[in-house]
């Protein structure tokens, strides 16, 4: 018995050292660290439930029936992030490179398909040559097993992707497919093709980093959430996200009440506005003083600025936040941030989390390069996300709610819940100069004229109280209540049910 125990040891000992001692210094020389060092950072301490660490590739070609590395270059299993299980799968660079063969694809669908059995996410460490050549199809086979599991789990288990080396052709649409992307400075990279088929293509010469490194992919692709400066710091970001996070689409993510006093009042909030109506002013302000502790979890802060997204608590309750910033494009819709909130609030509605969605919003962003784009298209993207949302529903329009960006942001028309608006908030079709210069063209040439005309349009329209009076807004607040009203509308809204009818599933303007 004692020489089986030992046996077992030491094939442990093999599986654990992976492509052995040399590999793992190049990796560290890298400033990575390696697969298992990667979980153990991620997961609470002695947590982790291995499996599969005995799983050999099956490949026999290229004199791989003599190179059998056991686990084959990924490390699965389970594990827990403050207590809350997690699956979770980690390429082991030090392995063929982390490239995904026949049965590398089959542990990580193993630990998908229990994920969804119970009801928990899936955390995908990324870090892999993407499919093992030596394999061919097979591995491409491994790669469309993984995918058609990703998509199967969107929406029922959050699946959180972290690239952390190389991600290339094949290997890049599993994360694609998950919920959220981060990656590491300078370390990872994604793309479809490399920068060696991109200048045979098309004669462009580029570097791996300058076409898919983190910084790419959070300031001009959107591909990634967010980079972050190295591995500890990302896997500590992600256990802080995982906290805001449900394990399944039937659970509320869990409650973590804080000090913060729900009727917190903020009299700084009364003069955040400008007086002047086309002064910018940071929306982030308002966020950061309405959630618990001003601690605001904001998803790719360096893409499409002029919204932004994350995630909060208020009294303890993850929220969902959305809100348009002034400060970046006068908080104009385009095709970018209508992509970004979209995407994001339809995650808030699969996982069962609230969205407040802070408006103030001049209208959709005008030009031939928008139109040419498809921002009729990208921003029915948001309207369609707002309007099929089921989850509580909280608006508050702080200033501008023009036109048709009005409707979109969470209006009362696409069943919003509740709908604040702020005392100076301008709700109209548009500014009072522009509409004035449109509904009286025949008086271009006389500004006293049009200064009359346009001052009567503002004081009939640009309030809050003609929305008010048709019911659109249900109270006009003060913005230094404005925490204690949400907070208030939350307990109200704790058991919300609404149904969409019954589909196969709705045709999402793509
Ligand atoms: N299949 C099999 N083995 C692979 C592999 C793959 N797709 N990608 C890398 N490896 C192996 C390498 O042969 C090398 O093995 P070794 O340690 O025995 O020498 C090891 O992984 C590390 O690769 P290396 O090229 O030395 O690392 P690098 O950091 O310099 O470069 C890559 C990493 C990913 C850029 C590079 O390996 C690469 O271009 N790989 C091929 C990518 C590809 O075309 N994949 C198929 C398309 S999906």
């Amino acid at each position: 018995m004692q020489d089986i125990i030992e046996q077992l040891e030491q094939k442990r000992a093999a599986a654990r050292l992976g492509g052995g001692q040399k590999r793992i210094d190049a990796q560290h020389a890298k400033g990575k660290l390696t697969a298992r060092e990667r979980i153990e950072v991620l997961l609470d301490e002695g947590t982790f439930e291995e499996w599969d660490m005995f799983v050999e590739h099956r490949c026999t070609d290229f004199g791989m029936a003599d190179n059998k590395i056991p686990g084959d270059g990924v490390v699965t299993g389970y594990g827990m992030i403050n207590g809350r299980l997690v699956f979770v799968y980690s390429q082991d660079f030090t392995v063929y490179g982390g490239a995904l063969s026949e049965t590398h694809a089959e542990k990580i669908c193993k630990v998908m398909d229990q994920a969804m059995k119970v009801g928990a996410p899936v955390i995908g460490l990324n870090d892999s040559g993407g499919a093992r050549i030596q394999e061919g199809v097979a591995s491409l086979g491994g790669y469309a097993e993984v995918f058609q599991r990703n998509v199967m789990a969107s929406g029922v288990v959050p699946q959180i992707s972290m690239i952390m080396g190389p991600s290339a052709g094949g290997a890049v649409y599993s994360p694609a497919l998950t919920d959220f992307i981060f990656m590491v400075k300078d370390t990872s990279y994604m793309f479809v093709t490399g920068p060696d088929v991109v200048k045979t293509v098309t004669h462009e010469e580029v570097t791996a980093e300058e076409l898919g490194g983190a910084v790419t992919h959070t300031t001009k692709s959107g591909v990634a959430d967010m980079a972050f400066e190295n591995d500890v710091e990302a896997l500590l970001m992600l256990r802080r996200l995982y906290n805001y996070l449900p394990l399944n689409n039937k659970e509320k993510a869990p409650v973590r009440k804080s000090g913060d006093p729900t009727d917190r009042m903020d009299m700084s909030l009364d003069t955040l506005v400008p007086e002047n109506p086309n002064k910018a002013y940071d929306m982030k302000e308002l966020i950061l003083k309405t959630v618990d502790d001003g601690d605001f979890f904001e998803l790719q802060p360096d893409y499409a600025k002029n919204i932004l997204i994350g995630f909060a608590r208020v009294d303890g309750q993850t929220v969902g936040i959305v809100a348009n910033q002034p400060l970046v494009l006068a908080g104009c819709l385009d095709i970018k941030s209508s992509i970004k909130a979209a995407r994001f609030v339809r995650f808030c509605d699969a996982f069962n989390i609230p969205v407040i969605t802070f408006v103030d919003v001049p209208g959709f962003m005008p030009g031939t390069s928008q139109e040419y784009g498809g921002i009729i298209k990208h921003g029915a993207k948001l309207l369609y996300a707002y309007a099929e949302c089921t989850v509580p529903k909280i608006t508050v329009i702080t200033r501008k709610a023009y036109g048709g960006a009005y409707d979109v942001m969470a209006s009362k028309h696409l069943r919003g819940d509740v709908n604040f608006s702020w005392p100076n908030a301008e709700i109209a079709v548009m500014g009072a100069k522009g509409a004035v210069e449109i509904i009286f063209r025949e008086d271009k040439g006389d500004p006293e004229k049009l200064a009359a005309k346009e001052a009567e349009y503002k004081a009939r329209f640009a309030n809050p109280f003609v929305a008010g009076a048709r019911g659109f807004i249900d109270d006009v607040i003060q913005p230094h209540e404005t925490r204690k009203r949400i907070a208030r509308s939350l307990v109200m809204l704790k058991d919300k049910k609404i149904e969409n009818p019954w589909r196969k599933h709705g045709n999402i303007p793509l």
